[in-house]
C-alpha cells in the first residue's frame, strides 16, 4: 500500500445473507468499529439487493459504506430482473461492484455491458467498483496483460479522468476466486503495476497515482498482510472471508495498521 491513498476493505457477500443475517452482522460490525475509532481505511460491505435497506439502516452514522453488486444501464424499462442506478441512489447506495466476474461467467456480460453500467453508475454520482481479471487459461497462455488491457480500454470507454474520479478497480484473478488459490504476491503486484501504468498513460499520473486498486481472490486473515504490502495494493474484494466478523475484521485491521 501506499501512504497517499486510503485503502478500501470491501466485502462483496454475493447471493449470502437475507434481511435477517443483516441486521445482526452490521451491527455486529458497527460495533467493533466504533471500538477501534479512527481507521484510517474505508470499510464497503456489498449485501444481496433485499438487504441493502436493512444494511443501509444498520450502518447510519458509522463509517461502513454500502455497495450495490451490479445495475442496469438504463433508468427505467422492461428488463426483468434488472434494478437501476436511479434506484440504488434513492435507497442510499454509495457504491456498486460492476463487471464481477461471476457477472462475467454465468450471466453474459461483456466489456460492453459492464461500460454501460458504469456510466449509469456514475450518472447517479455512486462511485463504481469495476473488476477485472484473466482465467487460468488466458495466464497459462501468457495472455493476462492483453485481458486487463482489452477490459480496461472496454469497460472504461468513453470515460474521462474526471468522470472516473470516483472509481475504484478491483483485480480479481479469475482462478483465485473462492477456490482458496491466492495470487502470490509477485503475481498480485505485477498486474497492479500494469493497471496503473494503464491509467497514466490513459490518464495521466496525476490519476493513476490517486486512483485505489484492490485485490480480489482467496484473500483470507492469514494472508491478507503480505497482500497488502505490495506497493500497488490499495486494499481488498473479499468474497468468502467477509460473511463472518471473526475474519473480515482482523483483515479490516490489517488495512488500518499498515
Ligand atoms: P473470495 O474471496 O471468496 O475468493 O471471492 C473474491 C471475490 O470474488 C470478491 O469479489
Amino acid at each position: 500500500m501506499h501512504p497517499d491513498r486510503t485503502p478500501v476493505m470491501a466485502g462483496n457477500w454475493k447471493l449470502h445473507k437475507g434481511i435477517h443475517d443483516t441486521g445482526g452482522y452490521v451491527r455486529e460490525l458497527v460495533q467493533a468499529l466504533k471500538e477501534r475509532g479512527d481507521l484510517g481505511c474505508e470499510v464497503i460491505i456489498a449485501p444481496v439487493f433485499t438487504s441493502l435497506a436493512v444494511a443501509l439502516q444498520a450502518v447510519w452514522g458509522s463509517p461502513i459504506k454500502v455497495a450495490a453488486q451490479n445495475c442496469h444501464w438504463e433508468e427505467t424499462g422492461a428488463f426483468t430482473g434488472e434494478i437501476s442506478a436511479a434506484m440504488l441512489k434513492e435507497v442510499g447506495v454509495s457504491h456498486v461492484i460492476l463487471g464481477h466476474s461471476e457477472r462475467r461467467q454465468y450471466f453474459g456480460e461483456t466489456d460492453a455491458t459492464v461500460n454501460g453500467r458504469l456510466k449509469a453508475t456514475l450518472a447517479q454520482r455512486m462511485a463504481p467498483i469495476f473488476c477485472i481479471g484473466e482465467t487460468i487459461d488466458q495466464r497459462r497462455a501468457g495472455e493476462t496483460e492483453r485481458v486487463l488491457e482489452r477490459q480496461l480500454n472496454d469497460g472504461l470507454a468513453g470515460l474521462g479522468a474526471e468522470a472516473l474520479s470516483t472509481l475504484i478497480v478491483a483485480y480479481e484473478p479469475v482462478w483465485a476466486i473462492g477456490t482458496g488459490e491466492v495470487a502470490t504476491p509477485e503475481q498480485a503486484q505485477a498486474a497492479h503495476a500494469y493497471i496503473r501504468g494503464w491509467f497514466s498513460k490513459a490518464h495521466g499520473d496525476g490519476f493513476a497515482n490517486r486512483v485505489r486498486l484492490l485485490y480480489g481472490g482467496s484473500a483470507k486473515p492469514d494472508n491478507v498482510k503480505e497482500i497488502l504490502a505490495c506497493p500497488d495494493v490499495d486494499g481488498c474484494l473479499i468474497g468468502g472471508a467477509s460473511l463472518t466478523a471473526e475474519s473480515f475484521l482482523p483483515m479490516i485491521d490489517a488495512a488500518a495498521s499498515r
